[in-house]
């Protein structure tokens, strides 16, 4: 097979990746091997001023190296020997003996921006697609191809640090800024930069080195800081549960004051440590599957959307004004429709809160929000709605509230106007039922806080349209959402799985467990919050009516704890936002409110494993139901869908993949013996009980 192309013109020889019947290029062993025949031929070819290295592909440089042959990696040793014959491979491009340039034009990631590394020269395009960066930490390994050597010796110690800690991904101007190309150009005048750049290399090199970077004060007198800042803040962000972060801090204060070549030797050994655990295949797993989530949703579904321009939001509470955020970041005019004007205010500020963040991280400037703040509107009444093309309603969780702002909003709104709904919990095909339109009506529930979940989870009743569900997958991703289309039942996929769990978290602080100890226990597990603190920061008032949807509509399985009753009803109290629930919030941190803890008098000790199983297992069980009833495609949605809307620790690979880690036989045989002890919502699915018997697994 073809990998790529070369040819000498003048002195320039041209090496172009092009790897054949591929979209993308990748440094598989194929092409590494293809290389390294090419690279020997090339040390001592005649006639060469300069080699540059380009791709054939539109938009990709390289865009990484073979994640499948990451993922097969089973034996550490083996994996030694193929990661340093790759390094050796790649290391042949910085002993050339005469200048090497890489033309970046397109994504230039992990492998590919480590061959990049071992050129002489970089030049990158402004193109949108040049994306440059190290994001190997997010598959549970580090660069192994030199990028933990190379970039610090472009970049300085903590930005080399930030980039490959954070797995983050720059644009070709970011990159230059940064020292890690030398120019950056306007795609469009690539060919002529070029040549330049060329000529440049040839005539007077010294002109572009110039603009490398040493680093801070702090990278080059005093490393200790910087390694200890770090480390702090990994450990801040990961609480030590992914191993690849707090290796590659390790390798980078190992390799300090080494020479590449016996840096890329303890580099190749930490990545082969790495790239066998099961963290780093269950995060490979995880990266195949938001892969398919994006290609699939839409595409399959081969239907041309509706451009949406215009949105109108119904209710501005905590979802609604997050929703306005959202929309108004991509550039979508947004009506707010309020109750009364006061309520402009507080969802203007609260809106602005949001944005403010992003000024703080420099990811917008204050201009640039303020553009963005100027396409939301609002109005008391339904001015302006004829000109929408979607109403996204984010009311109070009522059937009757909803149905009633249906019927006048079908009045109001355009006849090809979208009408969809943020309800948590209720039936899309029931809240349809008295409507016109019914195909122009769907489910588009996001996550709270809107601004920082990933899911969106699209939900067609009975009749909507295919148009309809095109046109809000579309528009979730325009949102910059991953959107999952789920079966229309009672809190759909996510809350389904979640509310019985909050619900059994309640039941053991019923029966006598410390709350505050159930949280710690599910934060060392690895979620990113324990369920009281989560039920306090999403409302009482929305969980619980949420929790009663779900008890009418599945009965004894997911009957309402009577705590819950007491809390929200007789205490009124509703969480985080009126700074009284589970605990009394400040604006600086949160103790238990005693009032509540008081609620139950007698205690018992609880240990590790009855608060994980009881939590862990119930939301498994009906995963397996939403599964078995086809409320979701597969496990690998399922388990997308889980980690992106509530957090669920991607190290373990997803409530399924945990699942297949404990073994469903012995899933079945806990249920059946918390069964026995607590009753009829821990009997096990069909679906759990068949796979136990035929030995099957999710995965
Ligand atoms: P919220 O109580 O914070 O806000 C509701 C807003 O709707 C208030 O501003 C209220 O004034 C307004 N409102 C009520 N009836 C109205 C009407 N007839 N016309 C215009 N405005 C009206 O509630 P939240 O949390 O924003 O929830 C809204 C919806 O989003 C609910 O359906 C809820 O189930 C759903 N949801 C809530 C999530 C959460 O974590 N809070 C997460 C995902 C969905």
């Amino acid at each position: 097979m073809k990998t790529f192309d070369f040819n000498l013109d003048d002195g320039i020889a041209t090496l172009c990746l092009d790897l054949e019947g591929s979209n993308v290029n990748i440094l598989s062993s194929e092409v590494l091997k293809d290389l390294d025949t090419k690279l020997d031929e090339l040390k001592i070819a005649k006639d060469i001023k300069l080699l540059k290295i380009t791709s054939a592909k539109e938009g990709i440089f390289i865009a990484g190296a073979d994640i499948s042959q990451i993922e097969s990696l089973r034996d550490e040793d083996e994996a030694y020997t193929l990661v340093r014959e790759g390094q050796q491979i790649l290391s042949k491009f910085s002993v050339l003996p005469y200048p090497t340039l890489a033309v970046i034009d397109g994504a230039c990631l992990g492998g590919g921006l480590e061959l990049a590394l071992c050129c002489d020269y970089r030049l990158a395009t402004e193109n949108v697609k040049t994306k440059i960066g190290l994001p190997e930490v997010n598959l549970g390994v580090l660069p192994g191809f030199g990028g933990t050597q190379r970039l610090k010796r472009l970049t300085g110690l903590s930005k080399a640090l930030e980039l490959i800690l954070g797995g983050k991904i720059l644009n070709g101007k970011k990159a230059e800024k940064l020292g890690i190309v030398d120019a950056c150009v306007p795609q469009g005048y690539l060919e002529f930069k070029e040549k330049a750049f060329i000529e440049l290399i040839l005539n007077d090199a010294k002109k572009i080195l110039v603009k490398r970077q040493e680093g801070s004060l702090l990278d080059r007198f005093l490393p200790s800081v910087v390694f200890s800042y770090a480390r702090k803040n990994v450990m801040s962000k990961t609480k030590g549960k992914y191993p690849a972060a707090l290796a590659i801090l390790d390798l980078f204060e190992k390799t300090q004051n080494k020479e590449v070549e016996e840096g890329l030797e303890l580099e190749a050994r930490a990545f082969c440590k790495l790239a066998v655990t099961d963290i780093s295949k269950n995060l490979i797993g995880l990266f195949y599957s938001s892969e398919a989530l994006k290609k699939e949703m839409g595409v399959k579904r081969k239907v041309n959307p509706i451009p949406i321009n215009m949105i109108n939001v119904i209710g501005t509470g905590v979802m609604g004004s997050g929703i306005v955020f959202q929309f108004s970041k991509i550039d979508k005019l947004v009506r707010m429709k309020l109750r009364r004007y006061e309520q402009a205010a507080e969802a203007m500020k609260n809106i602005y809160k949001v944005y403010a963040g992003f000024i703080m991280r420099h990811r917008l400037t204050k201009e640039e929000v303020g553009m963005k703040m100027a396409h939301i509107s609002y109005t008391t009444e339904f001015n302006g709605f004829e000109h929408c093309d979607l109403a996204l309603e984010a009311i109070v969780e009522n059937t009757e509230a909803k149905q009633e702002l249906y019927a006048q909003l079908e009045e109001k709104m355009d006849e090809k106007a979208i009408i969809a709904s943020n309800t948590s919990s209720l039936s899309i095909s029931m809240l349809s039922e008295k409507m016109q339109h019914p195909d122009r009506f769907i489910g588009m529930h996001f996550f709270n806080p809107v601004a920082r979940m990933p899911l969106v989870e699209i939900i067609p009743g009975k009749k909507t349209s295919s148009k309809t569900i095109a046109t809000i997958v579309s528009l979730a991703k325009e949102a910059g959402k991953t959107p999952i289309v789920v079966g229309d039942c009672e809190g759909f996929l996510v809350n389904r799985i979640l509310l019985p769990y909050i619900n059994e978290a309640v039941r053991m602080f019923e029966e006598g467990a410390d709350y505050e100890r159930i949280d710690k226990v599910i934060l060392d597990f690895g979620m990113p919050m324990g369920p009281f603190v989560l039920a306090d920061e999403v409302g009482l008032d929305v969980g619980y009516k949420v929790a009663k949807v779900l008890e009418d509509a599945y009965g004894e399985r997911m009957k309402v704890s009577s705590i819950l009753d007491r809390v929200y009803q007789q205490m009124e109290l509703l969480g985080k936002k009126s700074g009284k629930g589970f605990y009394i919030h400040s604006s600086k941190d949160r103790v238990v409110n005693d009032a509540v803890k008081n609620l139950v008098f007698s205690k018992r000790q609880f240990d590790e494993k009855e608060i994980i199983d009881r939590a862990m297992l119930i939301m498994i069980n009906e995963a397996a139901m939403c599964l078995q009833e086809g409320v979701v495609e597969n496990a690998q949605y399922l388990d997308m869908a889980m980690i992106m809307g509530t957090g669920f620790p991607p190290f373990r690979g997803g409530l399924l993949k945990y699942a297949d880690s404990i073994g469903i036989k012995s899933i079945v045989i806990s249920l059946r013996s918390l069964e026995k002890h607590h009753g009829l919502r821990f009997e096990p699915a069909k679906l759990l009980v068949d796979m136990a018997k035929n030995e099957k697994t999710f995965y």
